[in-house]
């Protein structure tokens, strides 16, 4: 009897250390568990999360496939509505038509003739010279030896040359019988040592047959920018 009390204290004390252990072992587990909520409560509503959820989000839209194309419509250079159009045999036009492009920012395109003029050629004392033969027929389209023309995306076009017998060289009609003009608007301008443009306009735009040709204007030799300007602010 005496040898069971014994053995009934020992299996309490067994029990009683066993809770003892379980309890322990609890707390343990509960405080681990905080500590990781802790840490973990920064990561998801802090700063740090913040700064590493940008590059993810940027990830979506690669970064790489948004830049070259902004990259790509800044670098692209609008191309140009106005281009300037001249024959000169010696000079003076190119000129006015360099400044003319200029003030307007505009494209420059000259008229070279396949078979250039020599100085006999625009001898106009000359009954026999080319130019005289040539402006003698109003059929005579003499060829352009320069590179053919793009009209693409230009809706203004200023045609100079210089005035020869009173009208405009034949190969200005070569060159405004080879485009089409549709939906452009044409600018005769010419220089000459005294004629006025005369009728050389309406035979331009009777020649092309199309585009929407302003009345023309003459300039002298050394034409002031201050003129051109004037003139090219009263046609807007
Ligand atoms: C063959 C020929 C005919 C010309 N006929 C005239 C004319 O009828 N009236 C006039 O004022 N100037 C006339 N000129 C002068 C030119 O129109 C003038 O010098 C013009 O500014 C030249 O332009 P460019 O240097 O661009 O060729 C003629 C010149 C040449 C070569």
């Amino acid at each position: 009897m005496y040898k069971n009390r014994n053995k009934r204290i020992l299996i309490c004390l067994v029990l009683v250390l066993l809770l003892v252990l379980s309890a322990c072992g609890g707390t343990e587990t509960a405080s681990t568990e905080k500590t990781r909520q802790t840490t973990a409560a920064p990561i998801q509503g802090g700063a740090e999360e913040q700064t590493e959820a940008q590059p993810d989000s940027q990830a979506a839209v690669p970064a790489s496939a948004q830049a070259p194309a902004e990259s790509t419509q800044a670098a692209a250079p609008a191309g140009k509505d106005t281009l300037v159009v001249y024959f000169s045999a010696t000079g003076t036009t190119k000129a006015v038509a360099q400044q003319i492009a200029a003030i307007t920012d505009a494209d420059l395109y000259e008229i070279k003739a396949a078979e250039e003029y020599t100085d006999a050629d625009l001898d106009w004392h000359d009954s026999s010279s080319r130019t005289t033969i040539e402006q003698n027929d109003k059929n005579a389209r003499p060829e352009i030896g320069s590179e053919a023309l793009s009209l693409e995306g230009y809706s203004t076009v200023y045609v100079g040359y210089p005035i020869w017998w009173g009208e405009e060289p034949r190969i200005l009609d070569t060159f405004v019988e080879s485009y089409d003009f549709d939906g452009m608007t044409l600018i005769p301008f010419c220089t000459s040592s005294s004629s006025g443009i005369g009728r050389s306009g309406q035979n331009l735009a009777e020649n092309a047959g199309s585009g929407n040709w302003l009345e023309g204007k003459r300039f002298g030799a050394g034409a002031s920018e201050d003129a051109l300007r004037e003139w090219i602010e009263a046609l807007n």
